[in-house]
C-alpha cells in the first residue's frame, strides 16, 4: 500500500496548500440553459451536499436522471471537517462550479475542505471500489487509524484518482 499511498500524498500537497477554489472543468461538452441537464444538477446539488453531510464519512454519491441528461456525481469533505461546514462547503461547490466552468457537463472544484465532481460519464465505479476497499482493509488491519484519518486517506485518494 506504501508504494500507491506515498505518489497520492505528493500529488494532494499543492492543493492542500492552496484554499481553493481550484476547479478542473472536464471535457465532456455542454448543456444549454433551461435544459434538463441543468435541472438535474440543479436538483442534485439541492440534496448531494445534505446526503454526504448526514453521512459520517462525510462521503456521498448520486446518479440523477437519464441518458442523455444523466448525471454521475461524488462529494467528499475532508476529515477535519464537520457536517454544517462540508454542507455549506458542498453547497458553495455547486454554485462555483457553475461559475468556474459555465455549462460544463464534467466539473471537478476542490477546496481546501471539500471537494465535488458532477459529470456526464460514469466515473464512480472505479474509483470508489478502489477507494473504498484501501478504506475497509485499513479498518480490517486496525492500524491505530481513527475515523478522521481514514476520511483523511479517502479524501486523499478520491483526489489523487481525479487529477
Ligand atoms: C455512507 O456512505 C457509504 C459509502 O457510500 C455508504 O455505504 C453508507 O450506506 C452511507 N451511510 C449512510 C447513513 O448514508
Ligand atoms: C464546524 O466547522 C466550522 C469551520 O471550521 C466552525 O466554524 C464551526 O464552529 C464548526 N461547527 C461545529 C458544530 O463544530
Ligand atoms: C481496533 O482498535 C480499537 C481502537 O483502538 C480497539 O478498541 C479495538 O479493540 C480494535 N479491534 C481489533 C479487532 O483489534
Ligand atoms: C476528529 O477531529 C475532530 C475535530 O478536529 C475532533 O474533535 C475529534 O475528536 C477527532 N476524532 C477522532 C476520533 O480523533
Amino acid at each position: 500500500m506504501a508504494v500507491v499511498i506515498l505518489p497520492l500524498f505528493l500529488l494532494l500537497l499543492p492543493f492542500a496548500a492552496a484554499q481553493g477554489p481550484w476547479q478542473y472543468c472536464g471535457t465532456g461538452g455542454t448543456y444549454t440553459s433551461n435544459s434538463i441537464y441543468q435541472a438535474n444538477l440543479k436538483l442534485l446539488s439541492s440534496t448531494l451536499p445534505k446526503k454526504a453531510a448526514s453521512n459520517t464519512t462525510l462521503f456521498a454519491t448520486d446518479t440523477i436522471g437519464n441518458l442523455p441528461d444523466i448525471i454521475f456525481a461524488l462529494a467528499l469533505c475532508r476529515g477535519d471537517s464537520n457536517a454544517s461546514a462540508c454542507e455549506g462547503c458542498l453547497a458553495t461547490a455547486f454554485q462555483d462550479g457553475e461559475q468556474l466552468c459555465p455549462y460544463s457537463r464534467d466539473a471537478s472544484i476542490y477546496y481546501h475542505s471539500c471537494m465535488l465532481r458532477f459529470s456526464n460519464t460514469n466515473f464512480l465505479p472505479t474509483m470508489v471500489d478502489q477507494s473504498w476497499k484501501t478504506v475497509e482493509s485499513s479498518h480490517k488491519f486496525n492500524t491505530s487509524i481513527d475515523s478522521n484519518s481514514t476520511r483523511q486517506l479517502l479524501f486523499t485518494l478520491i483526489n489523487s484518482v481525479i487529477l
